[in-house]
């Protein structure tokens, strides 16, 4: 039982922030192309700010409580700060995930500025691509939490 901290299993059966915005701001879809494994952002923006989020994650534990865990740490935030989210902080958030489980908490971070980057397009409002570069870029991010093992 020791793979996985408290808080990842907490935030595994008990996911936070679970479900559908039906008139979302902006909805971010985003999937891992090795595992298959889909993950779905739903926000609400109020004057800059995150007012709602929710999830939906046809994915493994580890990426359910990602999301769940992103959600928590970006909801009521300015969405510049909601941007700098990072997976590593995700995983952080969660006590640590084994190494080879960090491409999951890659979703979150994608999945958060892909809902981001919605919002940004259906108004109009100008964006600066550096700031999504992790939902942007073609390439794959299962490096991206740095010390991955392979
Ligand atoms: Fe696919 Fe975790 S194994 S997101």
């Amino acid at each position: 039982m020791s793979l996985y901290s408290e808080k990842v299993m907490d935030h595994f059966k008990h996911p936070r922030n679970v479900g559908v915005i039906e008139d979302a701001d902006g909805v971010g879809e985003v999937g891992n192309a090795k595992c298959g494994d889909i993950m779905k952002m739903y926000i609400k923006v109020e004057n800059g700010i995150l007012t709602d989020v929710k999830f939906e994650t046809f994915g493994c534990g580890s990426a359910i409580a990602s999301s769940s865990m992103a959600t928590e740490m970006i909801k009521g935030k300015p969405l510049s700060e909601a941007l700098g989210l990072t997976n590593k902080a995700v995983a952080e958030a969660l006590d640590g995930l084994p190494a080879y489980k960090m491409h999951c908490s890659v979703l979150a971070e994608q999945a958060v500025q892909a809902a981001i980057l919605d919002y940004y397009k259906k108004n109009n409002i100008p964006y600066d691509e550096a700031d999504f570069k992790c939902v942007l870029c073609a390439h794959e991010h299962d490096e991206h939490g740095g010390d991955d093992g392979e």
